[in-house]
């Protein structure tokens, strides 16, 4: 199964606009304990870690970037553009964002409270976590 899942959310457009909505229980498999968003990005990469426990359902909500995601085994990206699309991201898998546009909006949903002590931030323990060396 591709490292990429993303979830594709109806759109409800007319004359007027468009509309997206997502619901907690429903769309999302998590419950949303945390909402932000990335914004005035430029060259650097951001990311650059793994989560022990949280789960998260990006958005590009304006703008585009390309997602980097990787499992120690695989290393996969896709490019994420527009409100109506989110990218899975589990635990325990490494994410990167690269290749921002000078609009892009970045917005979150985490399945928990912000919690450093949840980041893995270098990648070789990443990997020994992934591998079971560590916990
Ligand atoms: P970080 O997660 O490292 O950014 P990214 O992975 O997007 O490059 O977060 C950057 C800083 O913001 C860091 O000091 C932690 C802080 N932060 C919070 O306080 N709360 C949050 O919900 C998030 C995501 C980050």
């Amino acid at each position: 199964m591709s490292l990429i899942q993303l979830l594709e959310l109806p759109a409800f457009g007319d004359g007027r606009g468009d509309l997206v909505s997502i619901e907690a229980g429903k769309h999302i498999p998590f419950q949303i304990k945390r909402v932000y968003c990335l914004f005035n990005l430029g060259d650097h990469p951001r990311g650059m870690h793994s989560h022990r426990k949280l789960q998260q359902l990006a958005f590009c909500v304006h703008g585009s970037c390309r997602f980097v995601l990787d499992d120690g085994a695989r290393r996969e990206d896709v490019v994420l553009s527009g409100p109506a699309k989110g990218l899975l991201i589990g635990n325990l898998i490494w994410r990167e964002m690269h290749d921002f546009t000078d609009d892009c909006v970045i917005m979150v949903l985490a399945s928990e409270h912000y919690d450093e002590a949840d980041y893995i931030r270098d990648y070789d323990t990443f990997l020994e976590v992934v591998r079971g060396k560590a916990v």
